[in-house]
């Protein structure tokens, strides 16, 4: 009889008397080992709340919200990873764009729309953002450069374990690296595998140890197994779109010549992305996205195009945390502006394809 006394009472004591709450839970299927963690992560929830609230309005119409993300700790959210060397000085050259400057641009590019983008990708609780904003524009390179022909994705792995942690760069493989040491360490190999041949083996739960350099393997894409290994790119060097901004607020970054680029092809690009966590839709603003200068940026994407002529003119950025965040994997940010910075970093691979 006790014991059949104390389990309503237990259970009255744990329900925590909040419909949205509650809905919550259902709606994203939750469960949690004990009262003290669902009381733990309750409050993470309020938090979350007032922190959508509060950037909604900085946004001036909403484009965050509630996720499954809501009850999460930092730690336990989508990872960034852009880690860039100190007293970083660029020395790769500036492309000049060849769609000329001044001349009027095209009022909207979406390279979504072709094959030149390859689907959304998923770095999980690894920091190797770096590594898959680098593989995403190689393999929009490769494509366009081959006609078409090798439209095959490529391997964020391999850039993430064998990118060396010595040098320039210092990439520390999910604990964080920068694109440019991705190109510079893709100088030094065969080329970028394709990402059957070298998949992605990193947690998407945890952070876990970054996986070795499959050496043998990145030796053999170029060999005999060449055809076997089903195609790889090869990068020779890599240019900036437009100069890029390494100190400093970065507020006139020239926005024209990135528009420029992006009629060429899609780029990568770094940005802040200390709020996307709670994106959901819609275009964020520079108000709410924050600072945009250089020691800000913690995170590399790809940038797809733009629309000039939608009330609000936003820039189409492809993100590497899966479909199910954003909108479909992406995210638009204010075009005026040089919203989260992402025009401080912005950089184009050299890719030939692979020799077969
Ligand atoms: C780009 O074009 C400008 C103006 O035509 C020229 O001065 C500059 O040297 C060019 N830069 C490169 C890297 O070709
Ligand atoms: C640009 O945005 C406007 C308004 O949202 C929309 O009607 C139009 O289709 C968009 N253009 C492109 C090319 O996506």
């Amino acid at each position: 009889m006790k014991v059949l006394m104390f389990l309503p009472l237990a259970a009255a004591a744990i329900a925590i008397p909040d419909p949205e709450w509650q809905a919550f839970k259902h709606k994203y299927q939750k469960s949690y080992a004990s009262p003290a963690e669902e009381a733990a992560r309750y409050r993470l929830f309020i938090e979350t709340k007032a922190r959508v609230d509060i950037l909604n309005k900085l946004n001036g119409e909403p484009v965050f919200g509630i996720t499954w993300l809501a009850d999460r700790y930092d730690e336990e959210k989508y990872q960034r990873g852009l880690k860039k060397p100190k007293n970083f000085v660029p020395t790769a050259p500036v492309k000049n764009s060849t769609v000329m400057r001044g001349r009027s641009r095209a009022a909207a590019v979406d390279w979504r729309l072709t094959e030149a983008v390859t689907p959304i990708k998923n770095q999980g609780q690894c920091g190797s953002c770096w590594a898959f904003s680098a593989t995403e524009a190689i393999e929009s390179q490769l494509i366009m450069a081959s006609g078409g022909r090798y439209d095959i994705e490529l391997s964020p792995q391999q850039i993430t374990s064998c990118a060396p942690s010595t040098g320039t760069y210092g990439c520390q493989g999910c604990n964080g690296g920068f694109t440019e040491g991705a190109y510079d360490y893709l100088k030094t190999a065969p080329g970028l595998a394709n990402s059957f041949y070298i998949p992605y083996e990193q947690s998407l739960t945890e952070s876990t140890e970054t996986a070795s350099c499959p050496k043998s393997k990145v030796d053999a894409m170029s060999g005999p197994y060449m055809e076997l290994s089903g195609g790889y790119a090869q990068v020779t060097g890599y240019s900036y779109a437009i100069p890029p901004c390494t100190e400093g607020s970065c507020e006139n970054q020239d926005l024209k010549g990135l528009a420029s680029a992006l009629e060429e092809a899609p780029v990568s690009v770094c940005v802040n992305a200390g709020v996307w966590n709670d994106y959901t839709g819609g275009v964020l603003t520079s108000a709410a996205c924050g600072p945009m200068g250089a020691e800000y940026q913690d995170h590399c994407v790809m940038a797809v195009g733009y629309n000039s002529t939608a009330p609000k003119p936003y820039w189409i950025v492809r993100n590497s945390w899966a479909s199910t965040w954003g909108m479909a994997g992406y995210i638009y940010l204010e075009m005026d502006k040089n919203t989260c910075g992402l025009a401080d970093d912005v950089t184009i691979p050299h890719v030939t394809s692979s020799a077969f």
